[in-house]
């Protein structure tokens, strides 16, 4: 009977699909029921040699049983759609119970470090901290510091001009100009920064660095005073007995100058390329202030008169850590900064 068969196709076609494992199986089910030479194909040749009254009775049935069949077998591919997702959420879940891992701390730059127990230690001297612009004008960098146009020391300052005349500080010496400017003597301050020279970058070079400017004026200050205070500050930041050397050197600000260098600590003494080979490295230049500094900035330098520093921080790190080239420090090279 056409009948019973198209029932007992449509059961054990709607068990396949129950079992089916995956979408394979499932067309494997439509192919071989529904396709068009599946087994109800068949029964629909076969149905015109069926009496009238009983053909519609098979027609009905075997459109309900294609429909029922393909109802299980879209119905099966969601359920498994379902599965599948759920499968993946299962193996992606995480316990949000479980304490976190923590914030990964991060840590000051090294020059930071060195910038900020500096400023610690000048402020308990009595020195006010003072900022100034990164971008200067020739006047504070230059010509107020007693060098004026066309003055030689210009050009040992290899300079970034910028468009409206202006300038990238090539030290932070204008900070004394500012300083004076702003307050009246007796007067000390720091004044630490980013300066900026057109320099070819080297393992001891670079166009961008770090100094910090000092300054104090006061009655009857003398090379006593300036050297106090630069030892006291090498014995604070080195925590040991630095070898140091006081050498004659020429900055139009100050008269009398000296260069202030320390035995390098990377070779120690022998030569390396961070003291270019002489095993000694200018850390700390500095001098009497020039009276026409101060004249320039309305100050009576037969009344006062003060000491100058100009520390490089840059390469005061470099000696204390014992870095060989400064270029790692700018290289934003978390390796190297998590060391410190
Ligand atoms: N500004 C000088 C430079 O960067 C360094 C310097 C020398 C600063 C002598 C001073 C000083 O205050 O007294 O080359």
């Amino acid at each position: 009977m056409v009948e019973e068969r198209i029932v007992k196709i449509q059961s054990r076609a709607l068990e396949l699909i129950h079992g089916a494992n995956s979408p394979e199986d499932l067309e494997r089910v439509r192919l071989d029921t529904l396709g068009r030479k599946g087994k109800l194909a068949e029964i629909s040749k076969e149905m015109g040699k069926l009496a009238p009254e009983e053909r519609a009775r098979a027609g009905k049935l075997l459109n309900a049983a294609k429909q029922a069949i393909e109802e299980a077998i879209e119905g099966r591919k969601a359920q498994s759609g379902e599965a599948a997702l759920r499968a993946r959420l299962d193996a992606e879940w995480i316990d949000l119970t479980l304490p976190a891992p923590g914030p990964r701390a991060g840590s000051l730059h090294p020059i930071t470090q060195i910038q900020m127990e500096l400023e610690d230690l000048f402020t308990s001297l009595g020195f006010m901290v003072l900022d100034g612009p990164e971008a200067e004008t020739e006047y504070h960098n230059f010509d107020a510091l007693n060098i004026p146009a066309e003055h030689p020391a210009r050009d040992t300052q290899d300079t970034f001009w910028l468009t409206d005349g202006n300038l990238l500080r090539t030290h932070t010496s204008p900070g004394q100009v500012r300083g004076m400017e702003r307050f009246r003597p007796p007067l000390r301050m720091v004044a630490p920064g980013r300066v900026f020279r057109n320099e070819s970058v080297d393992a001891s070079h670079e166009h961008t660095f770090y100094q910090l400017e000092g300054m104090m004026i006061d009655r009857d200050v003398s090379v006593a005073h300036l050297l106090y205070f630069m030892k006291t500050l090498l014995r604070e930041i080195f925590h040991r007995d630095v070898t140091v050397r006081l050498r004659p050197g020429f900055f139009p600000f100050v008269e009398p100058g000296f260069e202030l260098d320390i035995q390098c600590f990377i070779c120690g003494g022998t030569g390396c390329a961070v003291c270019k080979h002489s095993g000694w490295v200018e850390l700390l230049p500095c001098g009497l202030v020039n009276p026409n500094v101060l004249r320039i900035s309305g100050i009576d330098p037969d009344t006062w008169n003060g000491f100058a520093f100009g520390l490089g921080l840059t390469r005061l790190v470099m000696m204390r850590y014992g870095i060989d080239d400064i270029r790692l420090l700018q290289s934003g090279d978390l390796r190297f900064l998590q060391q410190f």
